[in-house]
């Protein structure tokens, strides 16, 4: 019938297999050769339909890649119309995951069978979207009101049986033979007479909604947005299904479907997407490189990371070994673990049975003899050179040959780790985010004696353990934590200038990001960066530069875990607010060092804290740390929560045009000195030839 839909009759049942790898993405071919074959089977002798996939999966969504692109005939509200006024019985026979337009295909059939390991979703959420062919005015109809907004507004897939559960699909049939089991469904169906049931028919009770239930979901996800703007669509489109015959319903959607695929937040949110899948590929190395087989890992030391990247290992089945200085520190660590996994099993995402199987893979072990047989270690002790050498020298030599010895240091060089063995091209760097078993991001450190195949093996090991990977070559701090340095710096030289904490915090929040800096130094504890500054010769000498984190340090005051720092805690809530004492003092300092404070704009602000985040980011690129400008929009989304909704800090700048950031770069050069603001050579040479970053990382 077509390169990707293909239609026979089995058994007086017509199969129409849809076949474009690798999801079988609804690209315009797969939407005309669906109509022809649903429009061919009205004809033909065939008693029911029923539509199916081959390959991993059913039909995964919309063609992102046609997003932005003018719109081709047929659209897929077209093709789910003629499924749903088919004179036959069509039964969507789904494996895999049925996401997004793929999800909605099977809305408009008439039954939906399921084999037990699929999963049902919308998560065009998650692209900035909404669901565009009839999702939002489907499923309430048979899921009812607040389970669809739960669905939409998540994004998250839904296992067959609770979908079952949910009225989302029919039947579970055995996953033998998914295309036969459907169409002895379909034959059942049409034997006992079964209707057409068509969703469209169903009408909801607006009796049935609480009162005031649209408004409170507005404000709930609202709070939560940052930046997003596609979940106040999703209430509206919901509130649509309720209060509007169908096909007025459908027409809201679509509207608002359209408003949402070309705003600037869903066209962030793609590049997100394909650029997430694309960190995941490194450069230099073939597709077909061997991998090492990983069955058992250990971890050194089980304080904070070592503890969170047990349980990374863990929830996916691979037993892990833990070893520790001694007893009270092991039994420290496991008590944590422990408790992390009651606080999950409280909240109802874990059973107590998994609860039990996940701790039952983690074991401890105080010594070194106990290593010969794992596959991979993990080391995450105190942040210390010299310490870290010892731990690989002793890995070297107690661990198997081929055995990948990886390390979680934030700012050490890999390189001198590795030089600690006799075998530096199994040594790499794994660098984890804290709390290690939520944050998604894997900074994967190539060193410069890296093996491939280990560096293929541990990002494949990332996608295991569900992280997002993208690979650094080493350097002080790697891509994230070395990009920071700035962005930390002027949110406390800004306070000197004149904003108060409030202000920084809040102008960056508003922006998108999770918490600003001011607050997150309160939570990671102001003692941590004041320490780390100790060490350090290279800084200048400015009594303006980390004035108040010092000055708030020495008064005691390290964040929330004294109850102060740059904001006060209420000891109950630990919900943060301006202390006037903090705000006096900033004033004070300033004009003992002779500042003369004015009033700052939210745009400088914003500009003062991301600039040097996009400038380092320039020369990490030149330097060629990073591979390519979107894995850093990869690193700064999934490991210090930048609003995906902006993209991340490359593409960003892309969006503000490189010329303009360039030019703000030199103003404040100028006005507040070179020791702070210097142009990276590659964001000057881009601002002159009218180029992004983007542009440029496609010419390499
Ligand atoms: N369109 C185009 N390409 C897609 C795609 C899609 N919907 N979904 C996945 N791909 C591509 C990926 O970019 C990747 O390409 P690459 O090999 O060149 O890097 C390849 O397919 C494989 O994808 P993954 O690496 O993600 O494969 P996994 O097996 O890990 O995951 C998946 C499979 C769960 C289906 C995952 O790809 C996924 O979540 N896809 C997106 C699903 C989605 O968002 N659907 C909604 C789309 S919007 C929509 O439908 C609008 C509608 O309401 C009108
Ligand atoms: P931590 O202080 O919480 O834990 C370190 C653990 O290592 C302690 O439990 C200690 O008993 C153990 N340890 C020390 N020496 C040991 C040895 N010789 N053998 C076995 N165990 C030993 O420290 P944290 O925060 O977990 O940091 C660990 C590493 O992870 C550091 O290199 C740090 O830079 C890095 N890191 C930390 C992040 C964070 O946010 N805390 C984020 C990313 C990386």
């Amino acid at each position: 019938m077509s390169d990707v839909v293909s239609y026979e009759l089995v058994n007086n049942v017509a199969v129409i297999s849809v076949n474009n790898p690798p999801v079988n993405a609804l690209s315009q071919a797969v939407r005309e050769g669906i109509l022809d074959a649903v429009t061919t089977a009205q004809e033909d002798a065939s008693e029911a339909i029923v539509l199916h996939c081959e390959g991993r999966t059913f039909i995964a969504g919309a063609d992102i890649t046609e997003f932005g692109k003018p719109p081709q005939e047929p659209g897929l509200p077209s093709v789910l119309s003629a499924i749903e006024n088919s004179s036959k019985p069509v039964i969507a026979a789904i494996h895999g995951t049925a996401l997004g337009g793929g999800f909605e295909v099977a809305l408009a059939c008439h039954y939906r069978c399921v084999i037990a390991s699929a999963k049902v979703g919308l998560p065009e959420v998650k692209l900035g979207l909404l669901p565009g062919a009839g999702g939002t005015q489907r499923v309430p109809r048979i899921a009812g009101v607040k389970a669809a907004l739960d669905m939409i507004a998540s994004g998250n897939p839904i296992a067959a049986p609770r979908a079952k559960d949910m009225g989302l699909v029919d039947e579970i049939i055995s996953a033998d033979d998914l295309k036969a089991g459907a169409v002895e469904y379909g034959k059942a169906l049409v034997k006992s007479g079964a209707p057409l049931k068509r969703i469209r028919d169903i009408t909801i009770d607006p009796a049935n909604v609480e009162p005031g239930f649209f408004d409170a979901a507005r404000e709930r996800l609202a709070r939560r947005a940052r930046g997003q703007i596609a979940q106040d669509k999703i209430v509206s489109c919901i509130e649509a299904a309720v209060n509007l015959p169908m096909d007025e319903g459908l027409q809201r959607e679509r509207e608002l479907f359209r408003e949402l695929v070309t705003s600037p937040e869903s066209a962030a949110m793609r590049h997100i997407f394909f650029a997430e899948r694309l960190a995941a590929k490194i450069k230099d190395l073939p597709r077909d490189t061997p991998l090492r087989a990983v069955n058992k890992v250990a971890i050194i030391g089980g304080g904070t990371m070592g503890g969170g990247i047990a349980m990374c290992f863990a929830n996916v089945g691979i037993p892990v070994l833990m070893l520790e200085i001694d007893d009270e520190a092991l039994q420290r660590g496991m008590g944590i673990i422990e408790k992390n996994y009651k606080i999950t099993m409280l909240k109802g995402k874990m059973t107590e049975d998994q609860l039990g199987q996940r701790i039952g893979l983690i074991t401890g072990t105080t010594d070194y003899a106990d290593l010969g047989d794992v596959d991979m270690v993990i080391e995450a002790v105190f942040e210390n050179l010299e310490l870290k050498k010892e731990i690989f020298a002793k890995l070297d030599a107690v661990c198997k040959p081929g055995a990948i010895l990886a390390t979680n240091t934030s700012y050490q060089d890999v390189d001198a780790i590795a030089a600690a063995t006799g075998r530096p091209q199994d040594v790499l760097g794994m660098h984890f985010f804290s709390p290690a078993n939520v944050m998604k991001l894997l900074e994967v450190v190539r060193g410069e004696k890296t093996a491939d195949d280990v560096l293929a093996t541990t990002m494949a090991i990332g996608k295991r353990i569900n992280k997002v990977c993208a690979l650094s070559r080493v350097c002080y701090g790697f891509i994230g934590n070395r990009m920071l340095g700035g962005y930390g710096r002027e949110a406390q030289i800004l306070l000197m200038d004149g904003c108060t904490p409030s202000q920084v915090d809040s102008a960056l929040e508003k922006f998108g990001m999770a918490m600003g800096p001011l607050a997150m130094g309160d939570l990671a504890g102001l003692d941590v960066g004041y320490k780390a500054r100790q060490g350090r010769t290279d800084l200048p000498d400015d009594p303006k530069l980390y004035r108040m984190g010092t000055l708030l340090v020495e008064m005691g005051r390290y964040g929330q875990k004294t109850g102060s720092g740059f904001y006060k805690y209420d000891p109950e809530t630990r919900a943060r607010m301006a202390d006037p004492e903090v705000e006096a003092m900033i004033k004070a300092e300033a004009a003992k060092i002779g500042i003369e404070q004015r009033d700052i704009s939210d745009e400088e602000i914003l500009q003062r804290c991301f600039y040097p985040l996009i400038n380092e980011g320039a020369r990490i690129l030149e330097e060629g740390i990073a591979q390519r400008p979107s894995d850093i929009d990869v690193v700064y989304v999934f490991g210090y929560a930048f609003p995906v909704a902006k993209g991340g800090p490359m593409y960003y700048a892309d969006q503000i045009g490189l010329k303009q950031v360039y030019d703000k770069i030199c103003e404040f050069r100028d006005r507040d000195g070179e020791q702070y603001w210097q142009p990276a050579p590659l964001l000057k040479q881009l601002a002159e030839a009218g180029k992004t970053f983007a542009e440029w990382g496609s010419e390499q």
